[in-house]
């Protein structure tokens, strides 16, 4: 892949970003999402690639547009897995809450896990806790090798957790144990993320939620050097038998970073819709519009914040 796509995606990024934006606090979710994604397939068109949706807003009798199987870019090569969720946390920005993004991932053709629509166990950390961590091992086991790795106390700890009836075990045990927990509201997309910077206070995520939004954490991590597990949850015969025709044909393995991202070489980019610990929101100021975004690739390593401002007239995106 050319580092140059790197730019290009962050382009893609900006543009839902700015146009979800817009719906922040209105509780529209839908509208917000419909905007990020119109914005977002709408400057695929620029992108010299010829890229194939592998994760997107839903099959093609379902999602008019950045469907899985959609084909994206230029058409030139080179020949790409794309992965998209142009609003990561409708609900966030139909509420004005914290950590909505527009995120982007690609990797060369076939190195990114088909993932389906359904539930997804979790546990993700960042680079000084990698390898540490074991999804089939009890909460407390993994808190204790986190807290080692990290030289911290277990008071120290905080453990990111989607604010879920479902989690109520892992909470009381999180709380058992004597860790700290941030019960978030929705985005555990920005929630893995956060475990990889110091900054943001995270230490450790756990708890399930969707498997797309899964292999978008697994780009990011592979791109910081930190690692997630994950293991699919059907619901039930339909979605255990939508697992095998994706190609999984065990859906209740543990799948390694390799199985969610394999190959050295991916791109991940984001771009912040509301306030985050990590990424700033949109903000407008009558003619324009002022972005933050991360955009990181594997292969080297580069990390990247970009700040963006955007004449609104000239990118007629609203
Ligand atoms: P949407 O942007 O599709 O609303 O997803 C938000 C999100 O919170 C994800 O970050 C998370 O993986 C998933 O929903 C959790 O699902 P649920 O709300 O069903 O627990």
């Amino acid at each position: 892949m050319d580092r140059h796509l790197s730019m290009e995606l962050v382009r893609v990024t900006e543009a839902a970003a700015i146009s979800s934006a817009r719906w922040m606090g209105l509780g529209k979710k839908d509208e917000a999402d419909d905007a990020a994604t119109t914005a977002m397939r709408k400057e695929f068109n620029h992108i010299p690639m010829d890229g194939t949706v592998v994760i997107g807003e839903g099959e093609m009798d379902e999602a008019p547009m950045l469907y899985i199987g959609e084909k994206l870019g230029q058409g030139c090569s080179p020949e790409v897995d794309v992965a998209v969720d142009p609003l990561e946390g409708t609900n966030i920005v139909a509420k004005g809450s914290w950590n909505a993004l527009s995120v982007v991932a690609i990797a060369d053709k076939g190195n990114l896990l088909h993932a389906p629509d359904m539930y997804m166990d979790k546990i993700a950390v960042g680079p000084r806790a990698v390898g540490k961590i074991d999804i089939n091992a009890p909460v407390t086991d993994n808190l204790k090798a986190v807290a080692k790795a990290l030289g911290k106390d277990m008071g120290d700890l905080v453990v990111v957790i989607l604010d879920r009836p479902r989690h109520e075990k892992i909470i009381e045990e999180v709380r058992r144990v004597g860790a700290r927990i941030k019960l978030i509201s929705d985005g555990d997309v920005a929630a893995a993320l956060n475990t990889a910077f110091e900054d943001t206070g995270v230490d450790i995520l756990l708890g399930s939620g969707g498997a797309p939004e899964g292999v978008l954490a697994a780009v990011g991590l592979k791109c910081l050097g930190g690692e997630i597990q994950g293991r699919l949850l059907p619901q039930s015969r339909e979605e255990f038998e939508r697992c095998k025709e994706m190609g999984l044909d065990d859906p209740n393995r543990v799948l390694t970073m390799d199985d969610l991202v394999s190959g050295d070489d991916a791109i991940f980019a984001a771009t912040g819709v509301t306030d985050g610990e990590l990424l700033r929101g949109v903000r407008f100021d009558g003619k324009q519009a002022a972005t933050h975004s991360l955009v990181m690739r594997a292969k080297t390593g580069t990390v990247r914040f970009v700040e963006g401002t955007h004449r609104l007239d000239i990118k007629q995106i609203l």
